[in-house]
């Protein structure tokens, strides 16, 4: 699989590390969609950046953008065996889908929940994660930095 906004096929089998990077609905909008809140900085832009830094690292990292709550469902259970761990923001998903949270509780495999934006500071609806009680840890108020120190925190974590 490659890029971000592609309906990919999950990786191959290496004996390198492998994250994914997931990121949910309206995220392929970024750089246009309410700069004032999530910035200017492309999602391409931020697949780029984590790559780099996992090349760096010597650990592959795979980068996915999906609109759909089935289609993430179906990505995460086809990725899970073949990653080590994900970092993942699933937007909106974030605050209504026990589904991918069931999706990543079923790969057995450790996940760190971002999000651009700090969520408590915005509306009520957005204070609650399906994810985060069961995430390796959360990031979140950065910006597209947030994703950087998922990352950090995730691969820092895989040792
Ligand atoms: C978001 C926060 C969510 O509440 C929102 O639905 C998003 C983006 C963030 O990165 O700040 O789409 O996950």
């Amino acid at each position: 699989m490659s890029s971000a906004s592609s309906a990919a096929t999950p990786v191959a089998d290496s004996t390198r590390r492998r994250v994914a990077i997931v990121h949910g609905p309206n995220l392929n909008l970024l750089g246009s969609r309410e700069p004032e809140k999530y910035g200017r900085v492309t999602l391409t832009e931020i697949d780029e950046r984590l790559r780099a830094m996992g090349a760096a690292r010597e650990v592959d990292v795979e980068c996915i953008q999906l609109n759909g709550e089935g289609e993430l469902v179906t990505w995460i259970q086809q990725a899970g065996p073949h990653v080590d761990g994900f970092v993942i923001n699933p937007a909106a998903y974030t605050h209504t889908s026990v589904a991918i949270r069931d999706a990543l509780l079923a790969t057995g495999k450790p996940f760190v929940e971002v999000h651009l934006t700090n969520v408590y500071a915005r509306e009520p609806f957005r204070h609650h994660s399906f994810l985060s009680d069961v995430a390796l840890g959360r990031v979140m108020g950065f910006g597209a930095l947030s994703y950087d120190l998922g990352l950090t925190g995730l691969l820092d974590r895989l040792g």
